[in-house]
């Protein structure tokens, strides 16, 4: 079933989310799998629904400031970032309350909270009564949903439905931040940027496992962070570095055959030599460009029969930060400097 963004139909998902099923919601970022949150056998059809590790939380959507209270143990961080950053991309981890079951955090002590700043989220999660576990539209280790035809090619019947909000407008999920130890830690970066993350809190620390890959006996500060996530089945390597130098790097490694490139806006013809397939993912130096569309061009290409993706890229800050962090994870850490 896809829903539109009316009330009627929003009314019509809340229905089925009150009768324990899974819809699927826009937000800002991507395209959410809810149920109700205080609902453990709801919530389990979520996992089974992704294939998604039992080990890997998920996060609880709420549409009012004073629900995080009731869902988790707020702390003075977690009042000033709900003040400043909310609604909108940030999902902040507390202490959670009993109320939420076990199944929702994975078996960890803590909560991920979020309150998304799209209307339709909002009016899904207030008729529905309760708060929303949700995870992005995907299925487990592959790129995000961000549109509803996305979530249908994935689901299909599987789940009650999807509510049609057009395309994601950031297009990359939630910043992520640990409030739990003494100081906050970024454990997923976003379109909430450090250096804005910073104004509030000036001893913030950023997870090593966001810049690259965890040591064999290194603990991830987050299950999700261990775990395979937005990959291509094509063997996918990163090119870090001018398109020229990228385009030399195929030809040496000789495999320009049934390969795909994806390349930033208009440099398109750099690669015309070297490719089979060639799709642009935004402007150079404009992660926010890139950001929108990067799912999009990850799962385009994860359609066709190439056996290899080359991905020009850059490393920057602020939002480029969660783009670099996104591909590094894509190309399972393979990423050459050219
Ligand atoms: O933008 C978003 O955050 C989207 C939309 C739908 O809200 N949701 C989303 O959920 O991206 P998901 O499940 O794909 O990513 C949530 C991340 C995972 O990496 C998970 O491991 C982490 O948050 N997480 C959730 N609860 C956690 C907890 N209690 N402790 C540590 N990490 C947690
Ligand atoms: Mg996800």
């Amino acid at each position: 079933m896809i829903w539109n963004n009316s009330e009627d139909d929003i009314a019509q998902a809340a229905k089925a989310i009150r009768a324990g099923k899974i819809v699927a919601m826009p937000t800002e970022t991507v395209y959410g799998l809810a149920a109700n949150a205080l609902d453990p056998e709801a919530v389990k059809g979520i996992f089974r629904a992704k294939g998604r590790p039992a080990d890997n939380p998920l996060i609880v959507h709420i549409a009012d400031y004073g629900d995080l209270e009731r869902y988790a143990i707020p702390t003075d961080l977690s009042r000033r970032l709900a003040d400043r950053f909310w609604p909108g991309p940030l999902t902040m981890i507390l202490r959670k309350k009993d109320c939420i079951p076990s199944v929702v955090s994975a078996g960890l002590p803590s909560v991920a909270i979020r309150l998304p700043a799209h209307k339709t989220a909002q009016t899904l999660i207030r008729l529905s009564c309760c708060p929303l576990a949700a995870p992005s539209a995907n299925l487990s280790g592959k790129p995000s949903g961000t549109t509803a035809q996305h979530v249908v090619h994935d689901f299909g019947d599987r789940i009650a439905g999807v509510i049609d909000g057009g395309p994601c407008q950031c297009g990359l999920e939630s910043t992520v931040i640990s409030l739990l130890e003494d100081r906050p830690i970024l454990l997923r970066p976003g379109f909430v940027t450090p250096a804005e993350l910073r104004e509030e809190l000036p001893d913030l620390k950023i997870a090593n496992a966001v810049e690259r890959e965890l040591e064999q006996d290194e603990k991830a500060l987050s299950p999700g962070l261990a775990h395979r996530h937005y990959a291509p089945a094509a063997d996918t390597v990163g090119l870090l570095g001018r398109a020229e130098d990228a385009a030399d790097y195929i030809v040496r490694s000789g495999n320009a055959s049934s390969c795909a490139v994806m390349c930033f806006d208009g440099e398109e013809s750099c690669f015309s030599d070297q490719a089979d397939i060639i799709l642009p993912y935004g402007k150079r130096g404009d992660p926010i460009s890139q950001g929108e569309r990067l799912f999009e061009v990850l799962r385009r290409l994860d359609e066709s029969s190439v056996n290899r993706i080359f991905v020009n890229c850059e490393r920057s800050e602020g939002v480029g930060l969660a783009v670099y962090n996104r591909l590094l994870r894509s190309c399972s850490f393979q990423m050459i400097k050219v």
